[in-house]
């Protein structure tokens, strides 16, 4: 039987591990930092944390032992905050059986080296990228926990290890995809944080949905920017992990992106906003990291550039807009 080892018991770590247990014949083990949330997984079949009262697959077993997790695991997938993943690899190599896949379910930019996900996999494990996978989508993970109908794409430049993932994971309620265009995937995930913000703070601002669909359909022009800058096939983020991904996130109040933008709309700090909400809302630190690799490629994201000046630079909402509102439009692709 396949072996799944899903690192990250966090709310997309928890749905997919479930979805994974849920499509069938494959042994799917969650590892988490707490006893207390394996313990819960194993007996109550009930991630406390994320989920509490969602019945999650019986199957599906939880372990705090990352050794445990790994051993035997065909595919090794990765749920932890994008800034940490770095780190975390460092601590797993050794432990990370040579012949598995590597699946990231991260939406995020490194800091300070821009670097996608799935290259910092690659860097930190030696790993050829033909054995890097993304999953990505329009996948808030507490519909797809509730078994609500979503659809994703899984991406993996050797063709057959995507499709043997689309396998593993594909259920009655879960609809995967599969391409080889993991950088358009990967920046899609990541910019929609992003816009996400921005469209967040419009409507803590009080603004409606025509502000809403200016974000939206600006805020795709430059991810394309970037993305196609990058090497990415245009496609691609027509798709669901672009501008699938794109909308389900700006509309959606489950969003982290979302509602992190919407409190620093209606007047919170961004420091307040960090104090109150437990969960990481990736956009504002993988901005910067997103603005620096525009920067570097010559690509204009002025959303970005707003959100980056209200999220590190102090600039307030307001004076945010005026300024986006007021710059010197230049003649462009998408209108
Ligand atoms: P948030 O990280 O903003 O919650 O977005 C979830 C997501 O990526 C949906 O596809």
């Amino acid at each position: 039987m396949t072996r799944v080892a899903v690192l990250g018991s966090g709310s997309w770590g928890t749905a997919f591990a479930n979805v994974v247990a849920d499509a069938g014949d494959t042994d799917v083990v969650l590892w988490g930092r707490r006893d207390d949330v394996a313990d819960a997984i194993n007996q109550r079949h009930e991630n406390p944390d994320y989920f509490p009262g969602i019945a999650l697959n019986p199957k599906l077993r939880a372990t705090a032992d990352v050794a445990e997790a790994l051993h035997g695991a065909e595919f090794v997938v990765v749920a932890v905050p994008s800034q940490t993943l770095r780190e975390n690899l460092a601590a797993w190599s050794e432990l990370i059986p040579g012949d598995a896949a590597v699946v990231s379910l991260m939406k995020g930019v490194e800091l300070g080296t821009s670097r996608r996900m799935s290259q910092v996999v690659s860097e930190e494990l030696g790993l050829s990228v033909d054995r890097v996978v993304v999953v990505s989508g329009p996948n808030l993970a507490r519909e797809i926990v509730e078994r609500q109908p979503a659809t994703a794409v899984v991406a993996c430049p050797h063709e057959p290890t995507a499709v043997r993932l689309q396998h593993i994971c594909k259920s009655a309620y879960f609809r995967p995809y599969t391409t080889t265009d993991l950088v358009g995937v990967e920046l899609g995930g990541a910019v929609k944080n992003v816009i996400a913000l921005a469209v967040g703070v419009a409507v803590g601002m009080g603004f409606g949905d025509n502000a809403k669909a200016a974000l939206i359909t600006r805020g795709l022009a430059e991810t394309v920017r970037l993305a196609v800058a990058l090497g990415a096939d245009e496609h691609t983020l027509a798709g669901l992990a672009g501008m699938g991904d794109l909308v389900a996130t700006c509309s959606s109040g489950l969003s982290r992106n979302r509602t992190f933008g919407e409190k620093l709309g209606s007047g919170m700090t961004v420091d307040e906003v960090i104090t109150e909400t437990r969960q990481t809302a990736e956009g504002v630190r993988s901005s910067e990291s997103i603005l620096a690799l525009a920067r570097a490629n010559d690509v204009e994201m002025p959303i970005t550039e707003a959100v980056v000046a209200m999220m590190h630079n102090d600039l307030s909402p307001a004076e945010a807009l005026l300024a986006f509102m007021s710059r010197t439009a230049k003649p462009e692709r998408y209108g």
